[in-house]
């Protein structure tokens, strides 16, 4: 038994008085009343920051709609920019579980600084639901019974695409994507269908993350002959990417194509009309036919002065909803993990993008469906427009096998 210090004696004792003078529930609630603390760890700063706006303003909006509390506990969200460096991520992620305690950790976007936390997260058996990286490791040999992922792994929307990209676009492809993980996942789960379908691979490029002149890799795509490429880039590389592709005039000739965050609607807006053709696989899209989608785009646009929600964004909607009915089936108690770790398990929801629920298998979101979209100008502005579909599609979690 742990030895009592004197203070925690007087603490104990004077709450055992307490007890009996108005009944042993007081305790059990006293111990519960304070605020249910949400851990963010998000890029508010960098390549990635507008990921890492969009995924918050969710979040807040569905923690506003429940007025801050769920079974009488105020929700506390305390948010850490993790610049997108992984030892800050890492940093910010040991003040989270150690000085703040949080209860629930999420984030992170960038998959170098979610394998830099798994370790932390899951030797402290915190919660963590992971609200964008899509490092496919988490679901497969590096899993955790105590990490969800309510966003994709980076298999999910890339791995349909090269099947339908041999079929319907070109077979002769030249792929590029930022040189870290995320790129390489991405381009590989791209490469598992493309080549079996007959696709030739006539190039293959890793800029840095971060490349603001794409001048030298537009060249090499020129000189390659290719008929198409497969891009994954995001945020503000997405921006440069695609504006740089249309200058270079590569546009009139090779088909560009890639995976969904090439063409998000957090970046549309600045690729302007260099975006219009571009053809994308998504789990989700705002013109979405379902009436959570419908609502969500009207209340996320009412309270953003306009803005058009993301993926990000249905990523933290659905991060948030997570919580919130986890928290409410528990009755606001976030003492016992397990049971926590039990009903988000359970979790299942009409999300913006669907039917939302986790792969029992790897703790991943299923896709109700991989969309192929194509960027046309509708209802006055530029949006990703479905043209086809591949039904739930879930991460094969390879190499995952989670403690009952
Ligand atoms: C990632 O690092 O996992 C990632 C970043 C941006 C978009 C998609 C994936």
């Amino acid at each position: 038994m742990d030895r009592l210090t004197r203070r925690k004696f007087l603490g104990t004792a004077s709450l055992a008085a307490a007890g009996t003078a108005v009944g042993p529930w007081v305790l059990r609630a006293g111990a519960q009343s304070g605020p249910i603390k949400i851990g963010v760890v998000l890029p508010y700063s960098g390549v990635y920051a507008v990921l890492g706006e969009s995924i918050t303003q969710a979040m807040e909006l569905v923690f506003a709609r429940e007025n801050w509390t769920v079974a009488g506990r105020k929700i506390e969200m305390i948010k850490e920019d993790d610049e997108m460096q992984p030892p800050i991520g890492i940093r910010k992620t040991e003040k989270l579980i150690d000085s703040d305690k949080v209860d629930i950790l999420t984030g992170p976007v960038h998959s170098g600084i979610l394998m830099g936390m798994r370790d932390k997260v899951h030797n402290s058996k915190t919660i963590l639901i992971v609200s964008n990286a899509g490092a496919d490791a988490i679901s497969r040999e590096r899993c955790s019974k105590w990490i969800f992922r309510a966003s994709f792994s980076n298999w999910q929307p890339n791995q349909p695409m090269g099947e339908w990209v041999a079929k319907h676009v070109s077979k002769d492809v030249f792929i590029t994507a930022p040189n870290y993980q995320a790129g390489k996942d991405q381009l590989g789960a791209f490469k598992e269908t493309f080549v079996p379908a007959g696709g030739k691979l006539v190039g293959e490029d890793y800029p840095k993350l971060g490349e603001t002149d794409y001048a030298p890799y537009l060249t090499k795509i020129r000189q390659s002959g290719a008929k198409a490429v497969y891009a994954f880039f995001s945020g503000s590389d997405a921006v440069n990417f695609v504006k740089q592709f249309d200058q270079f005039g590569l546009k009139q000739s090779i088909k560009l194509t890639g995976a969904g965050f090439l063409t998000e609607p957090d970046v549309l807006p600045a690729q302007g009309r260099s975006a219009l053709g571009v053809i994308t696989g998504h789990f989700y899209t705002p013109l979405l036919d379902n009436p959570t989608n419908q609502r969500f785009v009207k209340e996320f646009q009412a309270k953003f002065g306009g803005k058009m929600p993301d993926g990000f964004a249905c990523q933290g909607y659905d991060t948030a909803e997570v919580i919130v009915r986890a928290l409410k089936a528990v009755n606001g108690n976030t003492q016992d993990k397990l049971k926590l770790v039990e009903v988000i398990e359970k979790s299942e929801f009409d999300s913006p993008r669907g039917r939302f629920r986790f792969d029992p298998k790897s703790h991943n979101v299923i896709q109700p469906f991989i969309y192929v979209r194509e960027v046309r100008e509708v209802a006055g502005g530029l949006n990703n427009v479905p043209i086809d579909k591949v039904a739930n599609v879930a991460d094969p979690g390879t190499g995952c096998t989670l403690p009952a």
